[in-house]
């Protein structure tokens, strides 16, 4: 980090309001943090210009896990076995600091009820619309963004064998989305999935592949997709389907969902480094060469609006919980002290300020439109794959979430 760095007292949000054109800074809170830690609060309010609820707004949060009437006396805004008291008050607090605020998530086979399980197809079906019009409905007028399902693919590409596809089949995704439009005419609805942010990869990029297939047939159907959530869960040391893709990647997956007619945001980033086989020095240099050259590539891109990062804080990441303890792949400290990756991202978004220069001061080609090996000094080997191919081979319709995959 130099000197100017230090200097320039500029907040990631300021500097996206200096852009040439809107862009989402966006974060994903929780709200026993957002509510009761100050400094947890102001650094969100200044930082960023959109939120998004990271757990409570999915169905199993807001529902109570047994369906029943509810408690006499309950202090909160609850529509039947709804409780919407904890999502209420951070949508609030989104749209008093005039914040853009992101409905996440209607349908993700993760966090459904456990009262569905052992319903029948029709049950099932009804249950979904019930939910969707529910929590459409009682934040109308306040979220217009949704992420309307999410993660419906497995890591080959094909699609996840959760309940929705065994008890529905394959056009539960269109219908999903069809009856959130119903829901809400008005709405700004969202397909998101992990793994899917890079093109050109070769085998890397079945899933992306299978992601902007998905997305292509949709919009073939007229169905009301109006966006692309590219979540960028990033492992620096990742290898194989979880390796980082490069920035060219990124540009190129951007591009093609815009010629859909799509609008593209990353939509949970977070960089991984601590499995990285290196020193802390390098390690940060990687983190900040992912948090810069990718995050400017996408915004280079005239489908791209945003990126919504999935915490701010290493003292509060989903990673220490759902992986290991001990990374920092965020832009704060655990103390909230501006890391050098803060520095990087917020570089990233002044590519699109005056005197910014678009794509990043990254050259993203070499001579001859050769890629630059980009990441060449962090990038890790591909392991050498035994000899048995089958183990090489990516479970299909594993529903796994990311955490759980191979
Ligand atoms: O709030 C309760 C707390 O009261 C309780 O003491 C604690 C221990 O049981 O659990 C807390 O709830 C946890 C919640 O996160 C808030 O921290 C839930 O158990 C836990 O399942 C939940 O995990 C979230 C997960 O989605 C499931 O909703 C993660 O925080 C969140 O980062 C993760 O986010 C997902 C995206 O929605 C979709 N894309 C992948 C991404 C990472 O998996």
């Amino acid at each position: 980090m130099t000197d100017t760095d230090n200097q320039d007292k500029r907040t990631l949000r300021e500097v996206a309001s200096e852009a040439c054109k809107c862009i989402d800074v966006g974060v994903a809170v929780l709200p026993k943090l957002l509510l009761n830690e100050d400094v947890y609060a102001s650094t969100v309010r200044s930082e960023f210009n959109a939120i998004v609820v990271e757990h409570h707004m999915k169905w199993a949060p807001l529902c109570q896990d047994l369906p029943g009437p509810i408690e006499k006396g309950t202090e909160s805004t609850r529509v039947g076995r709804y409780d919407f008291h904890h999502c209420d008050q951070i949508v609030d607090f989104g749209l008093r600091h005039g914040m853009k605020v992101k409905g996440h998530v209607l349908v993700w086979h993760v966090t459904t009820p456990s009262w569905v399980q052992n319903m029948t197809a029709k049950e099932l079906s009804e249950q979904i619309r019930r939910h969707i019009f529910t929590t459409m409905g009682h934040f109308r007028g306040r979220i217009k963004y949704w992420d309307v399902v999410n993660e419906a693919l497995a890591p080959d590409g094909s699609l996840a064998k959760n309940i929705f596809l065994e008890k529905l089949g394959p056009g539960y995704i269109e219908q999903c989305f069809r009856w959130a439009h119903e829901a809400d005419p008005n709405a700004f609805l969202i397909y998101n999935d992990n793994k899917v942010e890079g093109c050109g990869l070769g085998d890397h990029s079945r899933k992306a592949d299978a992601f902007y297939e998905l997305l292509k047939n949709l919009k073939a159907k007229n169905a009301p997709v109006h966006g692309a959530g590219i979540q960028a869960h990033f492992n620096a040391a990742g290898v194989g389907l979880q390796r980082p893709p490069t920035p060219i990647a990124v540009k190129r997956q951007i591009r093609r969902l815009g010629d859909l007619g799509l609008r593209v945001n990353i939509s949970e980033m977070d960089v991984r480094i601590s499995k990285l086989p290196m020193d802390e020095n390098m390690r940060t240099n990687a983190q900040c060469d992912i948090y810069r050259d990718i995050v400017s590539a996408a915004l280079s891109e005239p489908a791209f609006d945003g990126i919504w990062l999935w915490g701010f804080t290493d003292a509060h990441t989903w990673i220490k919980h759902f992986y290991y303890d001990g990374d920092q792949p965020l832009l704060f400290d655990k103390e909230f002290k501006k890391k050098k990756s803060y520095y990087a991202f917020r570089d990233a978004l002044g590519t699109l300020s005056i005197g910014g220069i678009v794509g990043g001061k990254q050259k993203l080609f070499q001579r001859n439109g050769e890629l630059e090996p980009w990441g060449k000094v962090w990038m890790q080997p591909e392991p050498n794959f035994v000899s048995d191919k089958s183990s090489n081979i990516l479970p299909s319709g594993d529903s796994n979430p990311d955490w759980l995959q191979r």
